[in-house]
Formats: C-alpha cells, sequence, structure tokens
C-alpha cells in the first residue's frame, strides 16, 4: 500500500518509525500546508515525493492518506482526501465536534473509500490481553469500572501546544479517546453520559524548549468528572484532566463479579495487565495474548501505524477494526461530557457501535 501522509509536525517522526515496521506499507509521499516542513521532513526520512496539501490529493498513486494535522483540521482534510479518491487513516479525534463528525461519516459513505480513525492503541496487546480475559470470564460480569487520567504536560513538551487547549483539545478530546476507545473495546457500546466539567486556570504558560508560544489562553475545560453507563449494564467512572499533575490513581480498572482486571496505560500499546480474582491473594500479570512490540518502555513500543496496517489488511478483506463506527461512538461519548455539564442533565448517545473482532 502506498501511503502520503499529511502533516510533518511533532508526532510524524513516530508514524514513520511505527510504519516503516509494516514490509506492506511504504511511505510514498508528504504533505504539509506548510511546505518548508514537508521539504525537511521527506529529506530527513528519504521520502521520493513531497509538497503541500493540494499536491497530494492529486497523487492518484497513494492509496491511504495517513492524517496527522491538528483536530481542527481533520473534518476538512479528511473529506477533501476521500473525495479525492483516496482511503484515509486520522489521528483522533475523528473530528471536534459530533456534526463534523457526522459530515465525514456522510462523505466516507458516498465516496465508497474506507475510513479509519485513531486511537490504535487499543489493538496493542496491553488491551487485546484484557479483551481476552474478559471473553474467558475470569473476572466474571463486568459491574463497573474506572478510568483516570492526569496531566500531560504538554506545556514542557511540545513546541506549539495552543491546539491542546482550544476546541478539539483538552484532556476530554485530546487523551480521552485513548481511555474510552479501550473501555467500549472491553465493555461494548454506551448508553447514557453524565459529567461537569470546568477550566482550570485560563492562561498557561509554555516552558517547552523551541516553543512558538509563551502563554495559551484555555477555550476548552481542562477539568472533568463523568459517569458512563453502558448498553450491557456497565458503569464506568472517570476524571479526566489537565489540571492534576500527579497521583496514584489507576490508569483503568474494571470490576468484575469474580475480580478486578488492572490494565496499563492506554497511551501505550503494551504493558502489564493484572487480574487479582476474589479466590487470589496477590495480584497475577496474565501472559500477554498477543505479541509485545518491544520491551515494555522501549522506543520500540511507539507503534504508531498499527491502525494504518488495520486499515490497509481491511482493505484486503480484514475485519476493520478501527473503523469510524466505532470512532464516532467515542467522540459522541467524549462530547456529550461537556454537553451534560452545560444542561446539567445526562445525555442519552444517538450513536453505537459493535465491539471490533479481537486481535
Ligand atoms: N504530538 C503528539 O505527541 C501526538 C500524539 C498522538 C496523537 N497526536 C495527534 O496527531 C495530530 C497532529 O499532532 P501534532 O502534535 O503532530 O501537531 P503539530 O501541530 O505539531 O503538526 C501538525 C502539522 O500539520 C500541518 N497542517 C495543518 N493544517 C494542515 C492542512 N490543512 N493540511 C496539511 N497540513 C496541515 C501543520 O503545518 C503541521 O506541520 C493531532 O490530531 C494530535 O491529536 C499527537
Amino acid at each position: 500500500m502506498r501511503l502520503g501522509i499529511l502533516g510533518t509536525g511533532n508526532i510524524f517522526s513516530r508514524y514513520v518509525t511505527g510504519l516503516n515496521t509494516f514490509p506492506s506499507l511504504q511511505i510514498a509521499r508528504v504533505g504539509d500546508i506548510d511546505t518548508t516542513r514537508a521539504k525537511e521532513a521527506a529529506a530527513e526520512f528519504g521520502i521520493v515525493a513531497w509538497g503541500d496539501d493540494q499536491e497530494l490529493y492529486a497523487d492518484d498513486s497513494l492509496d491511504i492518506v495517513v492524517n496527522l494535522t491538528p483536530p481542527v483540521h481533520h473534518a476538512a482534510t479528511i473529506k477533501a482526501a476521500l473525495q479525492a479518491g483516496q482511503h484515509v487513516y486520522v489521528e483522533k479525534p475523528l473530528a471536534t465536534t459530533v456534526a463534523d463528525a457526522r459530515g465525514v461519516l456522510e462523505v466516507a459513505v458516498a465516496s465508497g473509500k474506507l475510513l479509519g480513525s485513531a486511537p490504535d492503541t487499543f489493538l496493542g496487546s496491553a488491551s487485546q490481553t484484557a479483551r481476552k480475559a474478559l471473553d474467558d470470564g475470569l473476572i466474571g460480569e463486568p459491574i463497573g469500572a474506572s478510568f483516570f487520567i492526569g496531566h500531560s504536560k504538554a506545556e514542557r513538551w511540545h513546541p506549539d501546544p495552543r491546539f491542546l487547549f482550544q476546541a478539539g483539545g483538552g484532556p476530554v478530546l485530546d487523551m480521552g479517546p485513548y481511555s474510552l476507545a479501550i473501555l467500549v473495546n472491553l465493555l461494548g457500546p454506551i448508553s447514557t453520559v453524565s459529567a461537569s466539567s470546568r477550566i482550570g486556570a485560563s492562561v498557561r504558560t509554555v516552558t517547552s524548549p523551541n516553543r512558538v508560544v509563551d502563554t495559551i489562553d484555555v477555550d476548552v475545560p481542562t477539568h472533568a468528572a463523568a459517569i458512563f453507563s453502558f448498553a450491557s449494564g456497565a458503569i464506568a467512572t472517570a476524571q479526566l484532566s489537565f489540571d492534576v499533575w500527579d497521583s496514584h490513581l489507576p490508569h483503568i480498572e474494571i470490576y468484575g463479579t469474580e475480580g478486578t482486571l488492572s490494565l496499563a496505560n492506554p497511551n501505550h500499546f503494551d504493558g502489564d495487565v493484572r487480574v487479582k480474582r476474589h479466590s487470589d491473594d496477590e495480584w497475577i500479570v496474565l501472559p500477554p495474548a498477543t505479541a509485545l512490540f518491544g520491551a515494555v518502555g522501549t522506543p520500540e513500543q511507539h507503534r504508531r501505524g498499527l491502525g494504518v496496517n488495520d486499515l490497509a489488511q481491511a482493505l484486503e478483506g480484514g475485519p476493520h477494526r478501527a473503523n469510524s463506527t466505532f470512532a464516532f461512538h467515542v467522540l459522541e461519548a467524549l462530547c456529550a461530557i461537556d454537553d451534560s455539564s452545560d444542561q446539567h442533565l445526562p445525555i442519552t448517545l444517538q450513536s453505537t457501535c459493535s465491539r471490533p473482532a479481537p486481535a
């Protein structure tokens, strides 16, 4: 499959590293509205063709566009690529609003092209190990779950973290997709969401090296508490925050009638999954259900591109796991957090999805 990568910013190099580990995927072109960036990226990684966004859409030798633009550009750029006849894999979130995402899905259907979306960490060994444990009935029937998202400290490492504090960002849409995609993969679709959210500090100070701004005016809530009721009957409690700098809360836990499952960092592909059943005295680390991508904590684990490979395999007739229906449902549930907070009401979701096939 010939890939065109749209957007050569901060996450680009990790995608190149990840995509290069899949022999059937070839990065054939890069495109960026900042063509200087595209040229430098092509030179650094030996990619033959580079140019602006329009040249990428016009390149009919490409099979899949890997969209790494900032979230506010996702809806327009996905549509442009689909309408140009390209299959698309987009970074999270699918779009910054439910209405925009719905419009994107309509264009995808009309175009007959496949649309996949991050996050793809739920395809990694840690999440798949948890999926197998649940499907095998290891902790009985899931009754509850919890997840906690703390500070990404982006002001310290991202040269231009403005998009993280604007529409489409915040802990809810920037980090929320990782945890919630894993929970929907484990527990199935969500029916209602109740939440409260607020802005923490209205101005953030940026200290990252090579920063392009010193301060950011915050436009989106940076602290949220939410309750997700799943169609299965399970209830998850969550805290999503860019205002909690440190805590001892776990990343994700599932509470079943027979025991508890504790998951690894949802932003990583691998990591230990532990179980403690009522009969166990100690937590037990489960054997990985799928192959590891490298030792825990090493760069090899950054398998960005697993979702692109998932889309490529779907084009060959395989199951499409990180698909747009799934991503849309996760996005609708996350957007319901601020809606519920604003309206002081639980929100009933309009969409649903199937649990993706186990990997
Ligand atoms: N940075 C991370 O660690 C990280 C991690 C996981 C996912 N992501 C996701 O990846 C995406 C990109 O994040 P980033 O941190 O690389 O952003 P970034 O701002 O560093 O880079 C985005 C690039 O896209 C280009 N661009 C903007 N609009 C465009 C358009 N219309 N057409 C073509 N190019 C365009 C910009 O010029 C820039 O080079 C986001 O959706 C983000 O949520 C980022």
